[in-house]
């Protein structure tokens, strides 16, 4: 399938990012754990370049253990503090308060060395759309926070919520673009969800979803559907349909529906903790 897709607001977007991202220390970006790499923007390393950096694999619960994992690792072998995290859960973003400590250290020595104490450190929330990074600020800063207003000029209109007596973070997300060159990219946003489904079509895509599940996890459209795995991916798909009831007049197999049934269920975790993505072989 060919995914064609620039929206024009993310030109607004990027040049936004631009702006915010030189008010701040340290970036924390967030990525998809599903597919860390092509939820992960392309421009990062350049926009953020000199500023401390934390990478949150978000939306754990719902991928594979064993492979976030393996991403965590290889992304600390390139340098990153990271970390894999499910925003809703409050309770268990703790740990990047820890984080975002380290990532400050340096910045709070080189303050010091130049004579200038107690300056708060500033952080922001970055990522593509749909990552959580809403969901992760009120989660982990709160509602409660104080926010510390606005301060003019240098950081007009923006608000800064205290998270303690050291760091202030930025309340409103930096949103960057995905890399909309890359295909296997734009394939991987859209059985995730984060590509809006009037631009696909969900029956090419269940068909690719199809072939995915069987090579890397396989067992689970049988165990899930009853349905048997091999053969054609159409075939796979029709006996779905025919299984969940999906039949439209004539008796026919309703491949819309049932294709909209499996993208569902996967982007619900209803077919368990699944990751798309490995670390090998691929760049940030
Ligand atoms: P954004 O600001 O980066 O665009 O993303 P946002 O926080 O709006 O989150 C997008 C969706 O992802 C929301 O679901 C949110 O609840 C969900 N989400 C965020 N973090 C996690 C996570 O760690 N685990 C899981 N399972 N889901 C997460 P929604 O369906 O759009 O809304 P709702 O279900 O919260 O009503």
């Amino acid at each position: 399938m060919h995914f064609q897709w620039y929206p024009g607001h993310m030109t607004k977007a990027k040049r936004a990012m631009q702006e915010d991202i030189k008010l701040i220390d340290v970036v924390i970006e967030l990525a998809d754990a599903r597919i860390p790499y092509s939820s992960k923007n392309p421009d990062i390393e350049e926009l953020a370049r000199n500023k401390s950096r934390i990478l949150l694999l978000n939306k754990s619960d719902m991928a594979d253990p064993a492979l976030s994992r393996e991403w965590i690792r290889y992304y600390e072998s390139r340098g990153y503090l990271a970390l894999a995290v499910n925003a809703r859960q409050k309770n268990e973003l703790k740990q990047v308060n820890s984080l975002i400590q380290k990532a400050c250290q340096e910045k709070i020595e080189r303050d010091r060395r130049r004579g200038i104490l107690n300056r708060p450190v500033r952080a922001m929330v970055a990522g593509i759309p749909n990552v959580g990074k809403s969901t992760f600020i009120n989660s982990f800063a709160g509602r409660a926070c104080a926010k510390t207003g606005n301060k003019p000029g240098v950081t007009k209109g923006k608000q800064w919520i205290r998270l303690n007596k050291q760091v202030e973070l930025l309340d409103t997300p930096g949103i960057l673009w995905p890399k909309f060159e890359d295909q296997t990219v734009g394939q991987h946003l859209a059985f995730i969800g984060s590509i809006k489904d009037e631009l696909i079509q969900s029956a090419e895509l269940a068909l690719d979803l199809i072939e995915f599940l069987r090579e890397e996890y396989p067992g689970t459209l049988k165990e899930h559907y009853e349905v048997e795995e091999n053969g054609d991916s159409v075939e796979v798909l029709r006996r779905l349909a025919v299984r969940r009831g999906c039949i439209q007049k004539g008796n026919e197999p309703d491949f819309d529906k049932a294709a909209f049934l499996l993208l569902d269920d996967f982007r619900n975790a209803r077919l368990g903790r699944i990751t798309v993505e490995k670390p090998v072989g691929t760049a940030t």
